[in-house]
């Protein structure tokens, strides 16, 4: 139980898979292999990198949970 919620070793899986992809297309925005028109491009890869921070530490905060560590 996390706030009340009832994590599930399939919505770990779920959550992981999404973050993964984040990730994914971070590194390729990044690395310009997405190429998004002027300042856009560099708006929109600051703020998934933020993004991925938070939703990382949800993932693991939940993973945590599910494990009965917290
Ligand atoms: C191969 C992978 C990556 C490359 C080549 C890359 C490249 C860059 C470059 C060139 C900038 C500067 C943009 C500017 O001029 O305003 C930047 C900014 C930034 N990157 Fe990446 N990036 C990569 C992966 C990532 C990842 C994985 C994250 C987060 C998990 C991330 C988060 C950020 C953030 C938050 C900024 C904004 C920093 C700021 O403007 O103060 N990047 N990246």
């Amino acid at each position: 139980m996390l706030a009340g919620i009832r994590v599930t070793y399939e919505a770990i899986i779920a959550g992981g898979t999404l973050v993964f992809i984040a990730l994914v297309l971070q590194v390729m925005l990044g690395s310009r292999v997405i190429k998004l028109k002027g300042r856009l491009h560099w708006r929109v890869h600051r703020y998934l990198g933020y993004a991925l921070v938070v939703l990382g530490a949800g993932h693991a905060i939940a993973a945590l949970a599910l494990l009965g560590k917290i």
